[in-house]
């Protein structure tokens, strides 16, 4: 039996009316850009997530650029990183002016640390992003308590949990990718600043509309950065599942840990005090190139995502990490994603371990 390495179908398949009947009233409607879904969507997002504001953007990568500049981010300043995340949350940094710093991870949580983010910082230092990675929360509370602005980059990690606050609350301000495969994801791209801040929302609403607050006086070199009303609409009829397919997300993970993956490979770790709604259920292996090539052949999905991470793009050349990062080489080298979804079964489960157990890599 092939499994694959998501689902995206399956879940929305109980959805298909409800779907169907918004998009084409937003059809009817006629208003495709900023309209009522939009507001209506924020409105929901924030609520779901206990913060004052929601903002839609066009992508993730844009509501990290617009969270920065926010925070008044630019040429001169320096933004901590990881290296160990997906290329766009370093690259988000590049239209602020400002200078990317390398940070570590922890090679168990893969996630950055207190220690790993303060080892960067230097009086420079304007704002740090934190990247909620596959799912997992790092240790928010001890890495805001190093003072300096946070940007929590919750692309990953919708439905996640730390100290029981939602993520994507957790920092000065956050930001959410709702490409199509994220647990909450749109038919095209999206994404949303969010934040409890007034200043910094406000920051963000001119910034996604060309630096303007009426339409008419444009007081920011701004961005065309919005959500789309059809996506708005889209978003708001899959909200409401969304903690139920996390928990299918969490439910899968424990398939896969009651079947004895942990027997064979390293388990995902969650960081003390995150519940993650595993985005992405990756193991380490210190054989992971030998190991994909065994669940290709047993026709299992599977995706080593980050084997290049960030500081060693060829974008990247102009700023040489500072630091000695360990860490992120050794999750570079040795990480794996096998199939999670929010409708992963324990006989999908057991066919992925009976393929990683035959592989016999131990
Ligand atoms: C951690 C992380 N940050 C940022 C992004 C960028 O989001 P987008 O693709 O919506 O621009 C993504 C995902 O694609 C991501 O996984």
């Amino acid at each position: 039996m092939a499994v694959p390495l998501f689902d995206t179908k399956t879940p929305l398949a109980p959805l298909r009316d409800d779907l169907d009947a918004r998009v084409r009233a937003v059809m009817d409607d006629g208003r495709f850009i900023l309209g009522p879904e939009v507001s209506a969507f924020e409105a929901d997002f924030a609520g779901y997530l206990g913060v004052a504001h929601a903002i839609g953007v066009a992508n993730g990568t844009d509501a990290l650029t617009l969270a920065l500049r926010a925070l008044d981010v630019g040429p001169g300043d320096e933004v901590v990183v990881p290296s160990f995340t997906f290329y766009a949350s370093a690259e988000a940094i590049g239209p602020t002016g400002a200078t990317p710093v390398f940070c570590d991870v922890d090679p168990v949580t893969m996630c950055v640390t207190a220690e790993t983010v303060r080892a960067a910082l230097t009086p420079q230092t304007k704002a740090v992003i934190v990247v909620d990675l596959f799912g997992n929360v790092p240790r928010m509370d001890e890495i805001m308590a190093l003072g300096v602005p946070v940007v929590e980059d919750a692309a990953q990690a919708a439905g996640s949990t730390f100290q029981g606050r939602r993520a994507g609350s957790l920092a000065t301000v956050a930001t959410f990718s709702f490409f199509p495969s994220k647990n909450l994801g749109a038919f095209g791209d999206g994404g949303a600043v969010t934040t409890d801040d007034d200043a910094i929302a406000e920051r963000v609403r001119m910034l996604r509309f060309h630096g303007s607050r009426d339409k008419q006086t444009f007081e920011l070199v701004g961005h065309n950065s919005r959500l789309d009303e059809m996506q708005a609409a889209i978003l708001r009829v899959q909200l409401p599942s969304l903690d139920a397919w996390c928990d299918g997300r969490r439910a899968a993970a424990a398939h896969y840990e009651a079947a004895g993956l942990g027997e064979h490979a390293a388990l995902p770790v969650p960081v003390e005090g995150a519940d993650p709604a595993w985005h992405l259920y990756v193991i380490r292996h210190e054989r992971a190139d030998e190991l994909a090539a065994a669940l290709r052949a047993a026709g299992i999905g599977h995706k080593v995502y980050y084997r290049r991470p960030a500081h060693a793009q060829p974008a990247m050349a102009p700023y040489p990490p500072r630091v000695p990062l360990p860490g992120t080489e050794q999750a570079a080298r040795t990480h794996l994603a096998i199939p999670m979804s929010p409708v992963l079964t324990r006989e999908q489960a057991d066919e992925v371990v009976a393929a990683v157990r035959d592989a016999r890599l131990d």
